[in-house]
């Protein structure tokens, strides 16, 4: 039997050899054909050094990137008078000439991007007046400065969308693009403009998607751009960001300024229809744009009255849905500020310096009675779905918070200093009672869903923490010497469906899971469990992580609730023992996936505790039952054997003793010399 594997694997390991052989020498032959359909020819890496010669006549789509091409002259080129769409893309390509490109008439894309077209730009840029008709032009990463581009369009009068992205354009001087009158999409990205002259882009009243992404522009004080539907300006270095006043609405939709360096929420006066704003990675410090004093970092109480002016700037975000105020400096957020946005349903202030929210948005002193909750009306709650505070420094939500908020489905209060009230301590929440520790009550909320806490240092959780709001997924990862007392999930029973409780070095004693019927997704790794919380039985798993542990096996109760849903299981990490490997057949013959089975080890207690790959069956024999029965089998059939031996013997000795002697005595009867005397 062993020589038959042997064997196999022999031939499996050489297949691939083989295989290879046979690969690499047809490679050799000849490259791989062109892709070839009615209207549609490939040669995408072909090892191209010209051009093809043999199209078929109707070819409307054709792909020649990622060849080797230097030279499109016309004794290459067949007529190819349907050609609409021609890929050249990653190429050598260094020289156009002039009547090539006359012979293809109805082409409206031209794909140029990474090749060497700076080379020649004065004869490139003259071929280029024979695309009349071309609409879309990729020109990235060909090596251009600032004096050859406008050659290349001057003759483009149908260009509507020019990609310009990864060349060494510094400045854009004006007039660059008058030849190209109808362009709406314009990338510019990934150069070194660090000046735009006046007007540059006035010629271009279709201009609707504009990227400036990953240049040099430090200032841009009056954008003018009305017509603008998307405008990308992340990753500059830009300070500020100003309007030009008064003449009617702007179109922008899409401002995305992430990655500069502003130092205040941008002035944008007439932006009525901006639906996405993206402000993360800048230096706010705050959100009044009226304080263009560097040393005037927060607003305090007393300029909130004045905020009220400011308020103008975000009253006219009245479409704004997303906005990102991530990674910048807002040690405070007053929610006031964003009443106006009646669109808002993603805001993000993750990784600021945001402490305490004490959002109320009147003076402090004297008037104690008069709390932020009074200030908010039914018509002024706000409208975010979706809110993300990690990475702050937050110690409590102040406890009009989820009232303002009463459409919250989601938050994420991860990596802050949050401690959750019981359910019967409600009424100090925010506050709290004089000395206490602050804490932020998290029950009855009636629409949140999805609640993080994790990394805020929790230890102790108080019973029915989260009762009477719907949870379907929490949260408590990373938060070293939690512990989960069952009631703490009480309330939870029938709506949580994902849990995390990964890093919290919890032992058995300190994770107490009741029975949740509706439990899909659960993570318990990185903890100090041997065994696996009773009440994790009654749940329909389907993803479970239990790797980094100290869980000897699976037990049967879990595998027999489970085979159904499981779908997958982490489980490195574990202690296992590798001769009750029963659980793990099991869990393989119902199918459940184990990601990481690779990583996953067993102990060998039997063989002075060695470790052994779980994936492939420890080769130690293991002391089981069935050894001892073997032994018995073993030592009966020795037994039998041995008998069936002295039986024999006995008997051959008998026979012996009985045959031996007879002739003996027939000798003896009959004298010694009888033999002698016979033959003789
Ligand atoms: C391009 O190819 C044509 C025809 O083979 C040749 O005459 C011309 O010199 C080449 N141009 C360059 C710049 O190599
Ligand atoms: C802006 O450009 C950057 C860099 O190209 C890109 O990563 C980002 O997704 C763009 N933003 C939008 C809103 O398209
Ligand atoms: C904002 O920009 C950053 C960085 O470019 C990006 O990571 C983030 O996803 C963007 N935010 C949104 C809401 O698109
Ligand atoms: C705030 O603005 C509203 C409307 O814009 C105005 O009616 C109110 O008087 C202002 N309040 C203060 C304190 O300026
Ligand atoms: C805060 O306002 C709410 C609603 O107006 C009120 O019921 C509550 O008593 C107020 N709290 C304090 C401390 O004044
Ligand atoms: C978890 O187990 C490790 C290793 O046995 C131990 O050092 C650590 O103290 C345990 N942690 C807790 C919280 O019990
Ligand atoms: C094997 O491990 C167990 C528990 O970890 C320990 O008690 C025992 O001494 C170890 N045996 C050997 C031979 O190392």
């Amino acid at each position: 039997m062993r020589s038959v594997p042997g064997a196999g694997c022999l031939l499996l390991c050489l297949l691939p050899a083989i295989l290879r052989a046979q690969a690499g020498g047809e490679a050799k032959l000849r490259p791989p054909p062109c892709q070839q359909s009615l209207t549609k020819v490939s040669c995408r890496a072909a090892e191209l050094h010209s051009f093809p010669e043999s199209l078929p006549q109707g070819v409307k789509h054709l792909d020649l990137s990622h060849n080797l091409l230097q030279n499109l002259s016309e004794s290459h080129l067949p007529a190819l008078g349907q050609l609409e769409h021609l890929d050249l893309c990653s190429n050598l390509l260094e020289t156009i000439s002039g009547p090539v490109l006359a012979r293809l008439p109805r082409l409206h894309t031209l794909l140029l991007g990474s090749n060497r077209l700076h080379q020649n730009y004065r004869d490139n840029a003259m071929a280029f007046s024979a695309l009349r008709g071309t609409e879309m032009l990729d020109l990235s990463a060909n090596g251009l400065e600032n004096h050859m581009v406008g050659g290349f369009l001057s003759g483009l009068t149908a260009l509507r969308a020019l990609h310009l992205s990864g060349n060494r354009l510094s400045q854009l001087p004006a007039g660059i693009f008058q030849g190209s009158p109808q362009l709406s999409e314009l990338d510019l990205s990934n150069n070194y403009i660090m000046d735009i002259e006046e007007g540059v882009f006035e010629a271009l009243r279709e201009l609707a998607v504009l990227s400036l992404a990953l240049n040099s522009l430090h200032c841009l004080s009056s954008f003018s751009l009305r017509q603008l539907q998307v405008l990308n300006l992340s990753h500059n270095a830009l300070e500020i960001f100003g309007w030009e006043e008064g003449q009617g609405p702007y179109l922008l939709q899409v401002l995305d300024l992430s990655h500069n360096r502003l130092l205040f929420f941008p002035q944008l006066p007439a932006a009525h229809h901006l639906v996405h704003l993206n402000l993360s990675h800048n230096a706010i410090t705050s959100l009044d744009p009226s304080s263009h004093h560097p040393a005037q970092f927060v607003l305090r109480y007393e300029e909130m009255a004045s905020f009220n002016t400011s308020l103008g700037t975000a009253a006219s975000l009245t479409r704004l849905a997303k906005l990102d105020l991530s990674y910048n400096c807002l040690q405070l957020l007053p929610l006031l500020f964003f009443r106006a946005m009646h669109s808002l349903l993603t805001l993000s202030v993750a990784m600021n310096c945001l402490q305490d929210i004490t959002m109320e948005l009147v003076t402090r002193d004297g008037d104690g009675d008069r709390n932020g909750t009074a200030v908010w009306q039914e018509d002024t709650a706000l409208s975010v779905h979706s809110m993300d505070l990690h990475g702050n420094a937050i110690r409590a939500l102040p406890h009009w918070f989820f009232d303002v908020l009463p459409q919250l489905e989601a938050i994420d209060l991860g990596s802050n200093s949050l401690q959750p009230c019981g359910s019967d301590m409600g009424s100090t929440s925010g506050g709290g009672s004089p000395g206490a520790e602050p804490c932020t009550a998290f029950h009855s909320i009636p629409h949140l869903q999805h609640l993080s806490l994790r990394r805020n240092s929790l230890t102790q959780l108080l019973p029915r923490t989260f009762s009477q709001t719907p949870l379907l997924s929490l949260d408590l990862s990373e938060n070293r010497g939690l512990a989960v007392p069952w009631a703490v999930l009480e309330g939870l029973e029938h709506s949580l469906q994902q849990l995390w409780l990964q890093g919290n070095h919890m032992d058995n004693s300190r994770a107490e899971i009741p029975c949740l019927d509706e439990l899909r997704v659960l993570d318990l790794s990185d903890n100090n469990l041997s065994l696996l919380p009773m009440g994790l039985f009654c749940s329909p798993l389907q993803t479970l992580d239990v790797s980094g542990n100290k869980l000897p096996a699976l037990p049967k109760q879990a595998l027999m609730r489970w085979t159904h849903s499981l779908q997958a299981l982490c489980l490195a990490g574990n202690p296992f023992h590798c001769c009750e490997l029963g659980w793990l057949d099991e869990l393989q013959a119902a199918g459940v996936q184990l990601p990481d089975l690779h990583r996953a080890c067993c102990i060998h207690h039997s063989i002075t505790n060695r470790t052994a790959p779980l994936s492939s069956r420890p080769p130690w024999p293991c002391p089981q039952p069935w050894d001892g029965k073997l032994v018995l089998v073993l030592a009966a059939l020795l037994g039998v054997l041995l008998c069936a031996g002295c039986g024999l013997c006995w008997l051959r000795g008998n026979r012996v003793g009985v045959l031996h002697p007879q002739p003996q005595t027939e000798r003896e009867a009959e004298g010694g010399p009888a033999h002698s005397d016979t033959k003789v």
